[in-house]
């Protein structure tokens, strides 16, 4: 069957999609960029803001009038955190939609389009973080990371490697630790083995991917592998040339994972490290875990130890209680730490989380725009710094 296949939201999904366009055509299935010429149309999601997510309504609308009208036998699924989230809701939202597939169900995917061929649908969601751990369907994922198609990337060089699923922080306004689970890390023998396949096959660019990617840790018995000691063995894959990581959570950010960027020549000296606020008020508010004299620290220790290091950041306008006093701390930090780029987002209430269940949303449509601006305003400012440095500068 022609299978398109559109990803929305962070790395992780394009990874995991990258993951389910293998497996699709290793089970027989082409894929097509042609949404209106597919047999069978997957959309794999995000719930991080409301956005993301009215996206793909929009778009299951579409696709159910088109089913209606000229196509009785498409299949629709909608796979990843938006599907964890709203499972059931989903269908009853949109009854045309065949498969609802949580992020850690995708490696059943091929059989579940098998199944709407046959005319049933499959709601595959993943245990809540309470329930026991699955070892079956954990291996059963590991395996679908281990086994990918090394040759099929959507962007050459590059490719993208898990180190670890899910996040426990909690952050108050974050819907991940809901719809990804508990924080899990990987192997690191099985991490080696796959990016050394990855780099056999030429991908001599790997980014290292878990929502606190410095938060890894593996213990076998005795032996503890921290972050540092994994980018340590990967590093040393022979004909890997870049080495990158994302996302770093400022709280767990030691010195050594800085030695370890400044001691390995193929590790980009490059940290995506949100602040989310300079306020100390909106950290705590927001459940981070840090203080902004911490993160200035952070800062400071990672310009004392990696020589030419560059900081990149993501902030939050608009949570409940923001003040113009607290934006005004936040376009100071971007100031401060001399981010190359940042990523700006308006504050958007996820249904379940803390700051949704117990903060009213109460800054403005209109404040938080203006707000937006003008940390990007900043931003700009400051990353154009960064760039003039490169004119003239053969790299
Ligand atoms: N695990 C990563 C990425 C989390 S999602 C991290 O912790 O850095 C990516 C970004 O989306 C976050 O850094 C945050 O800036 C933003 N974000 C998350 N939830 C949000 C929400 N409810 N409203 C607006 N932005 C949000
Ligand atoms: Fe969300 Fe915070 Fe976890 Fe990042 S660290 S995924 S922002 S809860
Ligand atoms: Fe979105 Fe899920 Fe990533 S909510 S940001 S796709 S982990």
């Amino acid at each position: 069957m022609k299978v398109y296949l559109e990803t929305l939201g962070c790395q992780m999904n394009r990874l995991d999609s990258e993951l389910v366009a293998g497996s699709l055509r290793a089970a027989g299935h082409e894929l097509t960029d042609d949404r209106q010429a597919a047999d069978v149309v997957l959309y794999n999601t995000c719930s991080v803001r409301r956005h993301a997510e009215q996206k793909v309504h929009s778009r299951l609308g579409a696709d159910g009038q088109r089913k209606t009208a000229h196509h009785p036998r498409l299949i629709v699924g909608v796979l990843g955190c938006m599907a964890q989230r709203e499972g059931e809701t989903l269908r009853r939202k949109h009854p045309h939609v065949d498969i609802v597939c949580g992020p850690g169900q995708i490696h059943a995917l091929a059989e579940m389009i098998d199944a709407a061929a046959a005319g049933r649908a499959s709601v595959a969601l993943d245990p809540s973080r309470t329930a026991p751990r699955n070892e079956t369907a954990e291996t059963r994922m590991d395996e679908l990371d281990l086994g990918r198609d090394v040759a099929a990337g959507e962007s050459g060089a590059q490719a993208f490697v898990r180190v670890a699923r899910g996040c426990d922080n909690f952050c108050s306004y974050c819907i991940v630790p809901y719809v990804r689970g508990p924080e899990r890390s990987r192997d690191p023998q099985h991490i080696v083995t796959e990016t050394h396949r990855l780099v056999d096959a030429g991908r001599s660019e790997i980014t290292l991917l878990g929502q606190t990617v410095n938060a890894y840790c593996w213990q076998t018995g005795e032996t503890t592998v921290r972050f540092s000691d994994l980018l340590q063995r990967v590093s040393e894959i022979p004909g890997l040339r870049r080495l990158r990581f994302v996302t770093s959570h400022p709280q767990r950010f030691g010195d050594d994972v800085l030695e370890a960027m400044r001691d390995l020549p193929n590790v980009c000296e490059y940290i995506h490290c949100p602040a989310q606020s300079g306020s100390d008020a909106m950290l705590a508010a927001m459940n981070r875990g840090y203080s902004r004299g911490e993160y200035d620290d952070l800062v400071d220790r990672a310009r004392a130890i990696v020589p030419g290091v560059v900081l990149a950041g993501d902030f939050i306008v608009g949570f409940p209680g923001e003040t113009e006093e607290d934006h005004t701390a936040s376009a100071e930090l971007i100031r401060r730490s001399g981010y190359k780029n940042c990523f700006v987002f308006k504050y958007s209430p996820r249904p379940g989380t803390l700051a949704a269940r117990s903060l009213s949303d109460d800054v403005p449509v209109a404040v938080k725009k203006r707000r937006n601006n003008e940390l990007l305003a900043v931003q700009a400012e400051v990353g154009l710094a960064h760039h003039r440095a490169y004119v003239g500068r053969p790299v």
